[in-house]
């Protein structure tokens, strides 16, 4: 279960200052799948950070299975980014002087998992990049990029995948396997899946769904979320 009470995110300082999420609160049980839709700027990619730990809000909580986040020590924090959640990045965040391997495999190198190789290769195999394994990733182009995001934040399988844009890069064909492949983790592992997505096709086959616009819910569906 996640639970988000009141959080609201304010960039810089002074004049210069802007809240990008203002009391943002919802309740989204444990396995479900919820879309984060708004406007470009409207403060989805704030809100997906804070929930993965990746960003502190300025106030307000968020709990995960009932535990605050943000007032936990650091190294709890790191924990809980590294063990129960997967994130892909609207803009990668991958090495680019590294192969594809070695970019997915982090995950699991930092939570000590063995026979690390054939779980990596097994991840770009679903996701049909497995014959790109040992390319620099700067050499890829951008959806390979994507898919290979998708593949480093599968590989560990999350409790909790957080995707911003998952398939903001790709052709159609493409980025509709990469839904199944998000929505088979929700269905078959009982992975939570939070997705933000413009692409209204995508957006029609969550159960649940949020629209944000200058950061605050306008608007709120679904039977496994209450805000
Ligand atoms: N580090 C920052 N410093 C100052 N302002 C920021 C910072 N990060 C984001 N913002 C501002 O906060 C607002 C929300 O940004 P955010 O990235 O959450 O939007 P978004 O809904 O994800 O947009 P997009 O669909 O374009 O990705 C934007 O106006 C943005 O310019
Ligand atoms: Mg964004």
């Amino acid at each position: 279960m996640i639970k988000v009470d009141k959080i609201s995110k304010i960039y810089g300082q002074g004049p210069a200052s802007f809240k990008a999420l203002d009391k943002v609160s919802f309740k989204l049980e444990k396995g479900a799948n919820l879309a984060i839709l708004g406007k470009s700027g409207s403060g989805k990619s704030t809100l997906m950070h804070a929930l993965a730990g990746l960003d502190r809000p300025t106030s307000g909580s968020i709990a995960i299975n009932g535990k605050d986040l943000w007032s936990r020590q650091q190294k709890e924090i790191d924990a809980y980014r590294n063990q129960m959640a997967g994130f892909v990045f609207q803009d990668f965040y991958l090495q680019n002087e590294e192969t594809v391997l070695e970019n997915i495999m982090v995950p699991l190198e930092i939570r000590g998992v063995a026979d690390r190789k054939p779980k990596a290769y097994a991840a770009l195999e679903r996701l049909e990049i497995k014959d790109k394994a040992r390319n620099l990733t700067r050499h890829l182009s951008g959806g390979e990029k994507q898919r290979v995001c998708v593949a480093r934040a599968i590989i560990g399988q999350p409790e909790i995948l957080f995707a911003d844009e998952p398939t903001g890069n790709l052709d159609s064909k493409t980025s509709e396997k990469v839904e199944e492949i998000l929505f088979k983790l929700n269905k078959e592992l009982g992975t939570t899946l939070v997705v933000v997505t413009h692409n209204e096709d995508l957006a029609r086959r969550f159960a649940n769904s949020i629209i944000l616009k200058d950061g605050r819910i306008i608007a709120h569906e679904g039977k496994e979320l209450a805000a």
